[in-house]
């Protein structure tokens, strides 16, 4: 059984949910207390024992590459001025994994991005993260789907039950119980069924462990839903030829590309951290007693 070394995260999206914030910034960039939304992905993916990083950037994003690079002039600066719990905390960022950018360069779907990345993953299996979704576990979840791996040697995908009336916003997926605890074996998948017309509540979110073979699988799929190259549908023709099983991670997952998602994902992260938790608790307490200083 191959290892699970490297990670692809499809950063290439435009982020209009979140305009005008993302104007001139890419959305992985917003912050989420004190770090950018997609440290908090790359800190998943390191805690989960990867090695690689693999993003799939367009335009207007090496704000990101430089996020996770050596900055030597702010270092220089950081260093004349004696800063040094501040030069650890970026040296700390700057050599969490190694990354590498390949470019997408054409807006064809997530399933185009991720087949922009097989020359770099070559043929070893893989992890996808979703930038939107952040999850907060106790094990990581990459880590989650990778023990499950390591006891089916076949893809994984992350999922969890959703209300029926939001499954027209997900990849959903028909399956049935195996021995293995919260694990499925994949029946069929449908990316964004029509209202009404699903069968079922698992919805994937974006964390998906691959089998190699997906490149093939991409490499032949037409665009679906949207007029795009949909990842769910190189998924069931995987699922067809060799098989997949989804897994109902133990964790929360927050759609940090939602607005309100973010907002929550911010208050939560934010009510854990040590020295703004109880300040922000007595604040948000005040503000429920009906207290806004607006009013
Ligand atoms: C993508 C996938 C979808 C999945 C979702 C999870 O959709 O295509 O199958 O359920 O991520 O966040 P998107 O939300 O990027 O449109």
């Amino acid at each position: 059984m191959k290892k699970v070394r490297k990670a692809v995260i499809p950063v290439a999206g435009l982020g209009t949910r979140f305009l005008p914030a993302t104007k001139a910034i890419p959305k992985e960039m917003l912050t989420i207390v004190d770090r950018p939304t997609i440290q908090y992905i790359v800190e998943e993916v390191v805690a989960s024992g990867i090695e690689e990083v693999i993003l799939i950037t367009s335009a207007g994003k090496s704000a990101i590459e430089n996020h996770f690079d050596y900055n030597y002039e702010l270092d220089t600066i950081l260093k004349d001025k004696n800063k040094d719990a501040l030069r650890e905390e970026l040296s700390l960022t700057s050599s969490l994994i190694d990354v590498v950018s390949v470019r997408q360069k054409e807006p064809l779907g997530l399933g185009h991005a991720i087949w922009m990345a097989r020359k770099v993953v070559g043929d070893e299996p893989f992890l996808v993260l979703l930038g939107d979704d952040l999850v907060r576990s106790k094990v990581p979840c990459c880590r989650q789907m990778i023990d499950l791996y390591e006891k089916v040697n076949e893809s994984v995908v992350a999922i969890q039950r959703v209300p029926m009336d939001q499954t027209c916003q997900y990849g959903i997926i028909e399956g049935k119980e195996t021995d293995f605890e919260r694990t499925f074996k994949v029946k069929q998948m449908v990316e964004k069924p029509a209202p009404g017309t699903s069968k079922s509540d698992m919805a994937i979110i974006g964390r998906y462990l691959l089998m190699p073979e997906i490149f093939k699988a991409l490499g032949k799929t037409s665009p679906g839903h949207g007029g795009e190259i949909q990842l769910t549908d190189a998924l069931q023709s995987l699922a067809d030829q060799r098989g997949m099983y989804a897994y109902e991670f133990e964790g929360k997952r927050y759609d940090a590309g939602d607005k309100l998602g973010y907002l929550k994902a911010i208050i939560d992260i934010a009510l854990d951290h040590p020295t703004l938790g109880e300040p922000l608790r007595d604040h948000l307490k005040f503000v429920c007693d009906g207290k806004n200083c607006l009013q």
